[in-house]
């Protein structure tokens, strides 16, 4: 299988050399398209979105016909894993995503089982084929799981959390149930990505969310260990192209060094983390990706298009550096404040 035409993504995280910074934006495809509202409406919701492969491929493409990134990520939501296992997921109208039947009791999670992504997911697939078809190898296609933790905050949890109350507790009076979990959720997430992989995308990202809310000491053995675990059983290769894979832990940058000897060859940083320090700390090991804090997009197209050169500059130019958000873009975000960061990446980073 051939690297797709423009592949500066992909060469940017193996850290060979790249004409150009590449970019592309966590949430690319959201709200803040109006595109993108219409799509959703007509889908009838989120939900029904992620779940048909047409709809979800035309809304992967939208962000694509509007700016010039340098890769497409597949359109659809972490939480579908939790949803296949069997939790039944729905989203509540201005209340973000829930589940009907959160994992409480231990007999539930003892019950809990990895799900075959062929089958239960298999919407996922279909959709990863319909998108890789309709690119036609012009720029790759990012595929991506919730980390096993993040993804046990929600089942947990039932719902997002500000403080992760009941998921702590269990990390603290019950480890060993915890544990379980995170165990089948490694499972679950290698074999979800490896599916994906074996549809066609050309790099994955692990998004760990909510490995930042954890203490020192927590997040090596309930996040790290976990995303390690799925680093390794991840398929390094397919059809003789690398795959590589990016690890972004909001909230991680204390932790920079231990994540770099995982395995993987990215690391995604949210906007506390200087990208200039960063690097000094990770050497060679692995490329760089982020950080633009969302709300600069919110300020002038001058004051966007200045701390898009200062995020640059800060990584200091040459190979292993992605330009994105240091996490999702706001659904308020105006259209064309995106134009000026994607332009004002590559015409700075190629010294245009
Ligand atoms: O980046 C992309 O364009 C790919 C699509 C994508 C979505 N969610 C679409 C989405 C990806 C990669 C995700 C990941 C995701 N989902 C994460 C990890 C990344 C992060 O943002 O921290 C998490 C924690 C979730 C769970 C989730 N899904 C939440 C908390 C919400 C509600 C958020 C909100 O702003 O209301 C969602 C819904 C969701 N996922 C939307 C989109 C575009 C908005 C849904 C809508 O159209 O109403």
């Amino acid at each position: 299988m051939a690297r797709p035409r423009n592949d500066t993504f992909l060469r940017a995280l193996l850290r060979e050399p790249v004409e150009y910074t590449p970019v592309w934006l966590m949430r690319q495809a959201g709200r803040y398209l109006p595109e993108y509202c219409e799509t959703r409406k007509r889908a009838g919701s989120f939900l029904q979105l992620c779940k048909t492969p047409s709809l979800a491929c035309e809304v992967t493409l939208q962000p694509l016909a509007r700016y010039d990134l340098d890769a497409a990520i597949l359109f659809s939501d972490i939480l579908t894993v939790p949803d296949a296992m069997g939790l039944g997921l729905y989203f509540a109208d201005g209340e973000g995503p829930k589940f009907e039947r959160p994992l409480r009791q231990e007999w539930e999670i003892r019950d809990l089982t990895a799900p075959n992504p062929n089958d239960q997911l298999r919407y996922v697939m279909d959709a990863v084929v319909e998108i890789r078809r309709a690119l036609d190898n012009s720029v790759p296609l990012i595929g991506f799981s919730g980390s096993p933790f993040t993804l046990a905050c929600y089942m947990v949890e039932g719902g997002g959390s500000d403080d992760f109350r009941t998921v702590k507790s269990m990390l603290y009076n019950r480890p060993d149930l915890l544990h379980h979990i995170l165990d089948i959720n490694a499972t679950a997430v290698t074999d979800y990505l490896n599916a994906q992989i074996e549809s066609g995308v050309q790099a994955v990202m692990l998004f760990d969310t909510w490995g930042g809310a954890l203490s020192h000491r927590a997040y090596r053995e309930f996040s790290l260990a976990y995303l390690q675990k799925v680093i390794a059983g991840l398929k390094k290769s397919h059809g003789g192209e690398r795959v590589p894979s990016i690890v972004f832990t909001k909230g991680g940058g204390q932790w920079l060094e231990a994540i770099a000897n995982i395995g993987c060859d990215a690391i995604g940083l949210d906007w506390t983390t200087d990208l200039a320090d960063a690097k000094k700390r990770v050497g060679h090991k692995v490329a760089l990706q982020g950080n633009m804090d969302p709300m600069a997009l919110f300020a002038s197209a001058e004051a966007i298009a200045a701390e898009t050169r200062r995020v640059l500059d800060s990584y200091g130019g040459g190979s292993g550096h992605v330009f994105n958000l240091g996490h999702g873009i706001s659904q308020f975000t105006p259209p064309a404040n995106v134009s000026v960061m994607v332009d004002t990446v590559h015409r700075h980073s190629s010294g245009t």
